[in-house]
């Protein structure tokens, strides 16, 4: 069975394809490697032993994208993670990402319905809830209004996968991240933030390996037991476990509704300081960090209900967060000897 898998060279795509090839399915990768690398094609063959297809594709441009399809005309369903997700970049270059995260999806969608290809797994992410009321968080919390274009651009993709699910053939998942953290066991893949990291794992791997004098922690005077903000932090590796279990679902007719959506959490929070005292004991690395004023657009605390995808989807995280920290360490020291290979 041949999957799409576009925005494949990814941090979430390219373990997406691991766990895909490791269940059997054959791959093609559709990327423009604006914010990615193609060394990560030869990673993935290097950990699963099977290369996959490579296109690079600006998949927000018509004609490419249907030369793609009509080039791949046996593709079974799409993994579709291709998108800017950076949220302050997004807050400065609005159309930007409305273009090409939203011109991408619509590009697809109709190739798909072109092709008669019926099945898509969509990477959507907790932001659609921004700062919930309720604790923890439900897949029927009300989507509230997006903080962010990047977070606007999450939200109007689902409704317009929605609205097409209506009056085609399309069917999707929708897989709503909360905070993917941590790198495939091998220390092959992982996140590669070109430029300064906006996340919290890659800043701190980047400060305990040099490359950062110390950690900003963005306010220690949140509501929360120790005054730093709470997120679900849930390995990477979970979260590319759940996209093959969502494609094998509606491939076998087990979906219930034309469209559903999951939580992808492990259901617990973690503030700044927990995740910097996991790291230092798993790795034994000191972190120096200074506590500074919040960062705006942040929510103060949010963790996932994953009783839905745990139930329906017979997924449930399996990675701690000691296991997230210590693998983000892994590959970033991989990556600083890759760069002195290199040199
Ligand atoms: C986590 C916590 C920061 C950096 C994520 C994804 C984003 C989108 C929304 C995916 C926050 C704090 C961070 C730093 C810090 N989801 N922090 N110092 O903001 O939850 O966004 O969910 O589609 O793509 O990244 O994640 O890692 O940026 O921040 O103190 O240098 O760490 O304030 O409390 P966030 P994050």
């Amino acid at each position: 069975m041949v999957i799409l898998v576009t925005g494949g060279t990814g941090y979430i795509g390219s373990h997406t394809v691991v766990e895909l090839q490791k269940k059997g399915f054959e791959v093609i990768i559709a990327d423009n490697l604006s914010n990615s690398s193609i060394d990560v094609v030869d990673n993935i063959a290097e950990i699963t032993g099977t290369r996959p297809i490579f296109v690079k594709v600006d998949l927000s441009e018509p004609e490419p994208t249907k030369d793609l399809f009509n080039r791949y005309s046996d593709l079974k369903a799409v993994v579709h993670f291709a998108a800017y997700k950076a949220v302050g970049e997004s807050v400065m270059q609005p159309l930007k990402y409305y273009r090409n995260n939203l011109g991408s999806l619509i590009n697809i969608l109709e190739e798909m319905e072109t092709h008669g290809i019926r099945d898509m797994v969509f990477s959507s992410s907790c932001t659609v809830y921004g700062q919930p009321e309720k604790l923890p968080v439900t897949e029927e919390a009300p989507i509230k209004k997006a903080l962010s274009p990047y977070g606007n651009t999450k939200q109007i993709a689902e409704e317009i996968i929605s609205d097409v699910s209506k009056i085609a053939s399309l069917q999707a998942i929708l897989l709503r991240y909360f905070n993917p953290t941590g790198a495939h066991e091998s220390a092959l893949i992982g996140e590669l933030p070109l430029g300064i990291p906006n996340n919290l794992m890659p800043y701190i791997t980047q400060t305990a390996i040099g490359k950062r004098e110390f950690l900003r922690v963005f306010g220690n005077n949140y509501n929360t037991p120790d005054g730093t903000a709470i997120r679900d932090y849930i390995h990477v590796v979970d979260i590319a476990q759940a996209h093959v279990i969502a494609i094998e679902r509606m491939l076998d007719g087990k979906n219930k509704q034309k469209v559903e959506a999951f939580n992808l959490g492990t259901g617990i929070g973690y503030s700044v300081l927990d995740v910097i005292k996991s790291f230092e004991r798993s790795t034994n690395e000191k972190l120096k960090y200074k506590f500074l004023e919040r960062r705006p657009g942040d929510v103060e605390k949010v963790w996932a209900d994953t009783e839905l995808a745990n139930r329906e989807l017979g997924w449930k995280a399996q990675r701690g967060l000691d296991e997230m920290t210590l693998s983000a360490w892994n590959w970033e020291k991989r990556l600083a000897e890759r760069m002195i290979d290199k040199k």
